[in-house]
């Protein structure tokens, strides 16, 4: 199995990403780390550490990071998370208790533990990522690979420039995408076409109570709340981890990807030149859509029957 390490601010669909994270056999998770992005850190944390108990794998320890990004002030999606991040899922308070480490150490040290073994996967913003290059720059050595979700080649979704993980952190993600890695870049365009529509809810529904208790309620508390989005919700961390596990399931190209951290109108834009001479990035642009929801609901059904 692949080992993973997920860097998340649950988050609808970073539970989502983790339930597959967790449940898929190809996948080891190796730990989970925790940013201030749609909800306050404080609250991503929790939420990550409930959800754990909750799907039983105590074992795998939960670190927190950043509470807020390099520069400039929080900007949070609780408007489209809910209050508590998860939105109407409500979880018994975890009693396993946080890793010592702060994030960015737990990333440094799992990371030089075994070099070229573990994926690293970012789908909140990418404060703790910065960080943690900025303190060990040879952590871009040692992840198999690096994928985020985050950013997008026409437009935004916190501005009509910015994608919410970019905007909320641009400082960060431009250090990140300036790294010694090659970024996975999981963006709007490609997760735009994961949506969990009336057929995919329909067969997620025979899971049983953890489709009902979980995978239902997250799926579709934004869109159950939003008319202008009749076509489903986008679960897009899900599609960052799947690329770990399953890339067959994306087409892909390679570009250049610089961040804009101060244009007015476009902080926080992913600016894509897929003609240049250098890339810095591989960009998922088409997905198999039907594979894609095959992969889910068989991972989730597994974690269902157990
Ligand atoms: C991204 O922003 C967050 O609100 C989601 O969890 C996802 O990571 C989508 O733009
Ligand atoms: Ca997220």
């Amino acid at each position: 199995a692949k080992k993973i390490l997920l860097d998340c601010d649950p988050g609808l669909d970073d539970a989502l990403a983790l339930l597959l994270a967790h449940g898929d056999p190809n996948l080891e998770l190796v730990g989970v780390t925790t940013v201030g992005g749609n909800v306050s850190l404080e609250r991503t944390t929790a939420n990550a550490l409930a959800l754990r108990e909750y799907l039983g794998f105590g074992t795998v320890p939960v670190a927190a990071g950043a509470g807020k990004p390099l520069l400039g002030d929080v900007r949070e999606a609780s408007h489209v998370h809910g209050e508590t991040g998860l939105g109407s899922v409500s979880l018994p308070v975890a009693t396993l208790p946080l890793s010592e480490l702060h994030a960015v150490d737990f990333i440094i040290e799992t990371l030089r533990a075994t070099p070229g073994a573990v994926h690293l996967v970012a789908t909140g913003p990418l404060t703790n990522i910065a960080l943690a290059l900025e303190k060990e720059p040879a952590i871009a050595r040692w992840a198999a690979s690096f994928t985020i979700m985050g950013g997008s080649f026409t437009r935004g979704n916190a501005t009509p420039a910015a994608e919410f993980n970019i905007y909320a952190d641009p400082e960060a993600a431009r250090v990140v995408f300036d790294a010694d890695w090659q970024v996975v870049m999981v963006g709007l365009d490609l997760t735009h076409q994961a949506l969990a529509n009336g057929p995919v809810v329909e067969r997620l529904a025979r899971l049983g109570t953890l489709a009902h208790e979980l995978i239902l309620p997250l799926a579709t508390y934004y869109a159950s709340r939003n008319s202008h989005d009749p076509d489903g919700q986008a679960v897009h961390d899900v599609c960052a981890v799947a690329h770990v596990s399953r890339p067959d399931l994306f087409a892909s190209r390679v570009a250049r990807v610089d961040v804009e951290t101060t244009g007015k109108l476009t902080s926080g834009m992913t600016v894509v030149d897929f003609d240049a001479s250098i890339p810095n990035a591989l960009v998922p642009v088409a997905l198999d859509v039907n594979g894609f929801w095959a992969y889910v609901e068989h991972v989730y059904g597994l974690v269902a029957t157990h």
